[in-house]
């Protein structure tokens, strides 16, 4: 077994010699929470779907569900953080809240609107358009509220609901995106097993126009859709339809997409009929943030499945938000596929003072890297197993806890193992070893991994293939090592940053 102690010592040595650095600083734990360093968590109570993304005035807007009263939702509302960098985020005051007859506020989704038509002429109008469920005749309906203060206070529009209730139990989590060709809004809405298509022009009045109802997909709710266009490859602008399959396909992961053409009222495949993953067990009601300047289309989601979401065990709040990640479609050997890349703000939060850096590695059995890498950091590394081996990284390692995560080159798999992670028994769902195939594998792979305090996000090669997981470790030490079955395997390029210690408490 050869290890990079020495090397390792080396490079902290470098870092953390002489006076303090202010690049370099020292986290402040003493607090002793066990929240995630720099992903979004609510300020107490439970969250789940980030329910209305939207970029305006230079400030991002992240409204989730949420219910400040209890660790499992109850008395649903709109939460609100703002962010100019999705990186530090502040909490501002609750968007919407119960509706006496027509219930509470389910996911929807939130837009900016000029036309003047909801707002005053001149004023900056945020919508929100969202689902209200479980009040008086306890159906569910679509319906619309507006902000001219940036999302201070919010009006609900006094013909609510928009959409009535049609002949299903399911019909929520309105995703509403400007059209330009046809220009019109376009709302897209889960129906039991389907999606369907209404289109406006004031986002008052909707007319249905068509729906998608995928085949070979398991039967479920299908929740909190998305649908948004990208540019392909070849300059053709593409739509990617996604959407969450509950109760989910939990080995593999709730989320399934499709990438092919959309012209307002029908949702055509290029992509395999039952779908794509989009990711793995923990990465649910993704959404795109909406009016995004600079073109990209940036999403996140809720780190957790409601298998066991309300049994995930901490303290005086549930739920945390993904990285956010930049979408893109990429040509690969199987065909066009999503990628996703952590956002380019996420630098900012990365710790100059690298733990490792740009190392070769050999690595025979399990090989040690760092004794404690500390609570979060960014690693990424090309792993080169042998053709028929499997390589990788016990991440969070104490005595006896610790997560796998590693590349299977003969399968040509990424892998994510939390079962022996930390606290896995409070539901039978949630241990396991999750894979995603890496379309086009070859040799090797070129890994990204976030590691959050209580989550995993581990990227491979472009982001074709990815597995977000929570896990809850209970030991102190967070301890990185290399490992390699089936024959020794190489780490080209290992680097193992810090993240998130100066953001900590910074929100603005
Ligand atoms: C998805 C979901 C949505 C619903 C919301 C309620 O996680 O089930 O379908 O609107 O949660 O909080």
């Amino acid at each position: 077994m050869r290890s990079i102690h020495a090397l390792t010592a080396l490079l902290l040595t470098a870092c953390r010699t002489g006076e303090p650095d202010q690049a370099c600083p020292t986290p402040d734990m003493t607090d002793g929470s066990p929240r995630p360093l720099w992903h979004f968590t609510p300020p107490d109570g439970w969250m789940n779907d980030p329910a209305g993304l939207v970029w305006l005035d230079d400030t991002f807007h992240l409204f989730y569900q949420r219910d400040p009263h209890d660790v499992f939702v109850a008395d649903t509302r709109w939460g609100h953080a703002t962010s100019h960098d999705l990186l530090g985020w502040g909490d501002q005051p609750e968007a919407l809240v119960a509706d006496p007859v027509l219930g509470v506020p389910f996911t929807g989704s939130a837009v900016v609107d000029d036309s003047g038509q909801l707002c005053a002429p001149g004023k900056d109008c945020l919508v929100l358009i969202f689902t209200h469920a479980l009040g008086e005749d306890g159906a569910q309906k679509q319906s619309v509220a507006w902000s001219e203060d940036s999302g201070q206070t919010f009006t609900p529009y006094p013909g609510n609901p928009v959409l009535p209730p049609i002949d299903a139990a399911d019909f929520r989590d309105p995703n509403v995106r400007w059209h330009a060709a046809l220009s019109r809004w376009v709302m897209t809405v889960g129906v039991r097993d389907a999606v369907r298509f209404y289109t406006s022009q004031d986002l008052r009045t909707w007319t249905q126009t068509g729906a998608f109802t995928p085949t070979g997909v398991t039967p479920g709710a299908y929740e909190c859709p998305d649908l948004f266009s990208l540019p392909a490859p070849d300059g053709a602008a593409r739509w990617v339809l996604k959407l969450d399959v509950n109760p989910g396909l939990l080995q593999a992961g709730p989320s399934r997409y499709w990438v092919g053409d959309f012209d307002g009222a029908s949702f055509v495949p290029q992509t395999a009929a039952d779908g794509l993953w989009a990711d793995g067990p923990d990465l649910y009601a993704t959404q795109t943030f909406a009016n995004v300047p600079d073109g990209r289309t940036i999403w996140l989601g809720w780190m957790s499945a409601w298998s066991y979401a309300n049994a995930t065990p901490t303290h005086g709040y549930r739920g945390q938000q993904s990285a956010p990640r930049e979408l893109s479609l990429v040509d690969t050997a199987d065909g066009l596929r999503l990628a996703q890349r952590p956002a380019r703000e996420l630098e900012h939060a990365v710790d100059p003072c690298p733990l490792i850096e740009r190392a070769r590695v050999e690595v025979d059995d399990l090989t040690p890297l760092l004794d404690d890498a500390g609570p979060a950091y960014l690693l990424t590394a090309t792993v080169a197993p042998g053709p028929q081996g499997v390589a990788g990284f016990e991440l969070v390692r104490g005595a006896n806890e610790r997560t796998a995560v590693g590349f299977d080159a003969a399968r040509g798999v990424i892998f994510l193992d939390r079962s022996a992670s930390g606290a896995v028994d409070f539901s039978s769902a949630f241990a396991g070893r999750f894979e995603q195939p890496v379309p086009g594998a070859g040799a090797s792979v070129w890994l990204t991994v976030l590691v959050d305090r209580t989550s995993v996000e581990v990227f491979a090669d472009d982001g074709v293939a990815v597995i977000s997981a929570s896990i809850y470790p209970t030991e102190t030490v967070h301890g990185l090592a290399a490992f390699a079955e089936r024959g020794p395997a190489t780490l080209q390029d290992l680097r193992v940053q810090p993240m998130g210690r100066a953001l900590r408490g910074s929100s603005p």
